[in-house]
C-alpha cells in the first residue's frame, strides 16, 4: 500500500528538521534517549521493564475486579503530541483486562451532526457505567490543541471551551467518576524518530495521517497551544498528570502505577505497585515545550 504522503517524513527529516534534531537522530543508537533534557540517557532495559510490568498487570486485574464489585466508574484520558505514545500506553493498560468493561474511545473528527452538538456531547456518550474503565485516546482536549493548530475551530469557540472545561470536569468528579487526565510529553527528536519508523514499517503506516505530516512543521504552534491548555485546565478537582514519554517503557510503567496509586482498590499489594519516579511523572511543571 502506498500512502498519499509516502516519503513526506523522510523529506522533512532531510530538508526541514532543525539541525540538532537531525543530528541527534543520526548519531543515536536505538536505545539512546535523544532529548538532552531527559533525565536518563538510555531507555529502560527490557528485563526491569517486564518485571515491573508483570507486577503492575496483576494489580490492574485486581483493580478491574474491584471496580466490578464496587460499581466504581473510571475514566482515563490520554493526551499528547502525535506519536507521544498514547495508543501504546492504553494497549498495556488493557493487555490483561476483560475487554468488556475496559473500553477504548478513539473518536474521529466530528461528523456534520456532531459539529452542531454541544462540544462535550459525543464524549459524554462514552463515559463509564458501573464497573467500567474507559480509556479516551484523545478527548475533548482536541479543542485546546489540534483544533487550534489546524484552525478547526474559531478562537471564540476555543475560549468558550476553556470557560466550560473546569465546570464540566468538576461535574464528572462530583458525580463520583474517577477521572484521570494524563499528558504524555515527547521531545521533538524522538517524535521524528518514531514517525520515520512508522513511515518505513508497513505495520505502522496506518498510524500516520495527514495531520502528523503537516504537524511536523507546526511544532512551535503545538507548543503554544499545549502550554495554554495545561495552564487553563489544570484544576484542583481535575489536575493534569504529566509523564515524559521519550522512553516509552518508563512512561507506560508510570502511567499504570499512577492510576493504581490513586485508587483504593481491594487486595492491593503496595509493594507491587511501587513508587513514582518524580523525574518521569509530575504535574504541569514537568512539561517543557
Ligand atoms: P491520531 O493521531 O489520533 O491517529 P490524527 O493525527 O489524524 O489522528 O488527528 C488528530 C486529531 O485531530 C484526531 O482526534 C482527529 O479526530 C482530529 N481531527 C482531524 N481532522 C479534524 C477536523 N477537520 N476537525 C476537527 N478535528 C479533526
Ligand atoms: P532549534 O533548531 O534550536 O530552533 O530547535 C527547534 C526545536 O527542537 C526546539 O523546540 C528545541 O527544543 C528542539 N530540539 C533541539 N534539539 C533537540 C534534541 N536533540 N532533542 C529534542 N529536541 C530538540
Ligand atoms: C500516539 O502514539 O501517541 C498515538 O496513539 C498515535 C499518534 O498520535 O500518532
Amino acid at each position: 500500500m502506498t500512502l498519499p504522503f509516502d516519503g513526506a517524513i523522510s523529506d522533512f527529516f532531510e530538508t526541514d528538521a532543525p539541525r540538532q534534531v537531525r543530528e541527534a537522530i543520526k548519531r543515536a543508537d536505538k536505545d539512546e534517549v535523544l532529548d538532552p533534557a531527559f533525565p536518563y540517557s538510555d531507555m529502560l532495559g527490557r528485563k526491569p521493564y517486564e518485571k515491573d510490568m508483570d507486577r503492575l498487570q496483576i494489580e490492574l486485574v485486581k483493580l478491574q475486579a474491584w471496580a466490578k464489585e464496587s460499581g466504581a466508574r473510571i475514566a482515563i484520558l490520554f493526551e499528547g503530541r502525535d506519536a507521544a505514545g498514547k495508543g501504546g500506553t492504553i494497549k498495556r493498560f488493557r493487555m490483561n483486562l476483560n475487554p468488556r468493561g475496559a473500553r477504548v474511545v478513539a473518536l474521529s473528527k466530528p461528523s456534520d451532526v456532531e459539529a452542531t452538538q454541544w462540544y462535550f456531547h459525543r464524549y459524554i456518550d462514552h463515559l463509564p457505567a458501573a464497573g467500567e474503565i474507559v480509556f479516551y485516546d484523545r478527548s475533548w482536549y482536541n479543542r485546546g490543541v489540534v483544533e487550534k493548530v489546524f484552525d478547526f475551530c474559531t478562537d471564540d469557540q476555543r475560549d468558550h471551551f476553556f470557560g466550560q472545561v473546569p465546570d464540566f470536569e468538576k461535574m464528572l468528579v462530583d458525580e463520583g467518576i474517577l477521572l484521570f487526565k494524563i499528558w504524555l510529553t515527547v521531545g521533538r527528536a524522538e517524535q521524528l524518530r518514531r514517525f520515520l519508523k512508522r513511515e518505513s514499517d508497513p505495520l505502522k503506516q496506518w498510524k500516520l495521517s495527514w495531520i502528523d505530516v503537516e504537524g511536523l512543521k507546526r511544532w512551535d504552534a503545538y507548543t503554544a497551544a499545549i502550554a495554554e491548555t495545561l495552564e487553563r485546565t489544570h484544576t484542583a478537582q481535575a489536575p493534569w498528570t504529566v509523564i515524559r514519554s521519550d522512553d516509552k517503557k518508563r512512561a507506560r510503567l508510570e502511567a499504570i502505577r499512577h492510576v493504581l496509586l490513586q485508587i483504593d482498590y481491594a487486595r492491593k499489594a503496595p509493594k507491587a505497585v511501587g513508587q513514582p519516579d518524580p523525574k518521569i511523572i509530575g504535574g504541569p511543571d514537568l512539561w517543557h515545550g
